[in-house]
């Protein structure tokens, strides 16, 4: 991962934990209403994919166990990872674009509302993601992938030649007489990996998202439904498609793209199905960027915006994340795909100890506020949820008081103790196991092995029950509190 280069090393620094009586009368442990639903706390986990799908993409044990994990502790809300809403193989991530993922959804939804003893309200990422592919070997994408065309052949003087002839041409070329004759997308296939985006309207389906997206969305929600889950949240973040039309980098002409009200059009659609096709209790929001964190990308005033009119469209919640794009990714290895948490936007996304003068706690709080003062000036109260480096009681009581986020989220922090919210409550908090933000973590989701945290994860691996990763080393959930 990227690190910012003042490399400032920061510990984490939770503050003092509230006596049981004090955290009674605690902000974060006041009720929060999301549309329809009611947080019995203001607590929440946002999504992470573990890596525990089969390759199928249904939910396995190692699914249950994980998210039974977490509602042990007892967060208001828990997020259940990225699931893609097409059915379409797509390794072992969480699928729900077929009926026949609902009974694996539904024991998972039954796990959690009896492992939490009811107090969790437990929703569903929906997700939509474009085609990508590994990084080719030169000599095989010269050879192989590379359509040779029209334009290759008039570079290089070669209009009538066949075409093992041109390809032998452009293979013995160095790369900045190379980058003359490819195009800069046939370049970046070679040097990153072939990568489709939103702007490809050139392709067919691409071209035809706007009219397929909004009945796979509102389908898959439906399905989450089904299964017993509370709600579901449109992912509207990071690199993938949803947020690729938010982006000020969408240039659509065909209604989709350009202006920032074009670009909101299809997620304001898709919300619009999704409501449509689900019932009255059921909660929907998003998680949206409240900063893009690329140069090029949607500013503040711009996502300030999105969340008012998601807010006016009647969106139930708005979970705020940064950053995570393809466009600053760093140079995947051969063999390997660009991962979008790579650049700087990624560090912004997952901020890690190794920091800049302002370090990895809350850096996404001011920005939250400022889109949450945007909703409420519009007037509208819809909740906002307020992620990344959120670590200790203090912190997370002033965010509230402040009135900065309706309610907090802690993904690395839950990961490392899922019952750190409950043993504050309790006033046990002296007992929390703190993250230290290494990113050990995102570095095994990098890879797609199944994440762990290495606070514990070597922790009574000979114990009864305890279950282990596939490589045998690590236990797959965190040791139980009492
Ligand atoms: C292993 C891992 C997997 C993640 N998967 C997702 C995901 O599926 N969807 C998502 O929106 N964010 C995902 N994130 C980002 C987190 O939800 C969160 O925004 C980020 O880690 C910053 O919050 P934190 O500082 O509390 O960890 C993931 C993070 C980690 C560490
Ligand atoms: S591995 Fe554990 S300590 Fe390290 S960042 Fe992840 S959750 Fe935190």
């Amino acid at each position: 991962m990227w690190k910012p280069p003042e490399r400032i090393k920061f510990d984490p620094d939770p503050g003092p934990a509230p006596d049981a009586a004090e955290a009674a009368s605690a902000r974060l442990f006041s009720p929060l209403q999301v549309g329809p639903v009611r947080l019995e706390s203001r607590t929440w986990v946002p999504a992470m994919v573990p890596w525990r799908a089969s390759g199928d993409g249904m939910v396995t044990d190692d699914v249950l166990d994980w998210y039974e994990r977490f509602a042990k502790g007892k967060p208001g809300g828990l997020v259940i990872e990225a699931t893609g809403i097409r059915d379409v193989p797509s390794g072992p991530l969480l699928r729900i674009g077929h009926d026949r993922f609902i009974p694996g959804l539904k024991e998972l939804a039954a796990r959690v509302h009896q492992a939490s003893h009811g107090e969790t309200r437990l929703f569903i990422q929906l997700i939509d993601f474009l085609a990508i592919r590994r990084r080719p070997e030169r000599s095989r994408y010269l050879n192989e992938f590379l359509a040779i065309t029209d334009a290759h052949r008039a570079a290089l003087n070669m209009d009538d030649a066949p075409e093992a002839e041109v390809r032998a041409a452009l293979a013995v070329l160095g790369d900045d007489a190379l980058a003359e004759i490819l195009s800069p997308r046939e370049m970046e296939a070679l040097a990153m990996g072939y990568r489709e985006r939103v702007t490809d309207v050139h392709l067919s389906p691409i071209a035809d998202l706007p009219n397929a997206l909004p009945g796979l969305f509102a389908e898959a929600a439906k399905r989450a439904e089904v299964a017993g889950i509370d709600g579901a949240e449109l992912h509207y973040t990071h690199a993938y498609t949803m947020a690729s039309f938010l982006s000020a980098t969408n240039e659509r002409t065909d209604g989709y793209g350009g202006e920032r009200e074009n670009r909101i059009r299809l997620p304001l659609e898709v919300y619009q199905e999704v409501r449509s096709r689900t019932g009255a209790g059921f909660a929907v929001g998003c998680r949206m960027s409240a900063e893009e964190c690329i140069d090029e990308g949607s500013n503040l005033d711009d996502s300030g915006y999105f969340a008012a009119e998601f807010a006016a469209a009647g969106m139930d919640f708005l979970s705020l994340s940064r950053g995570g794009k393809f466009d600053d990714a760093k140079q995947p290895g051969i063999g390997e795909a660009a991962y979008p948490y790579t650049g700087r936007s990624g560090y912004e996304c997952m901020p890690a100890a190794i920091s800049d003068a302002f370090g990895p706690f809350g850096r996404n709080v001011a920005a939250a506020a400022q889109l949450r003062a945007s909703i409420r000036a519009a007037g509208h109260a819809t909740p906002v949820i307020v992620t990344g480096g959120i670590h200790g009681f203090a912190q997370a009581e002033a965010i509230l008081a402040g009135g900065e986020a309706d309610a907090v989220g802690a993904a690395r922090q839950g990961l490392a103790d899922p019952d750190w919210f409950e043993k504050i409550r309790r006033g046990r908090g002296a007992e929390v196991r703190q993250c230290t933000y290494s990113n050990y973590c995102e570095g095994l989701d990098q890879k797609h092995k199944q994440v762990t945290c290495k606070l514990w994860d070597r922790e009574g691996l000979d114990n009864a029950g305890v279950k282990r990763t596939s490589d045998g080393k690590r236990r797959t959930t965190a040791p139980d509190w009492r």
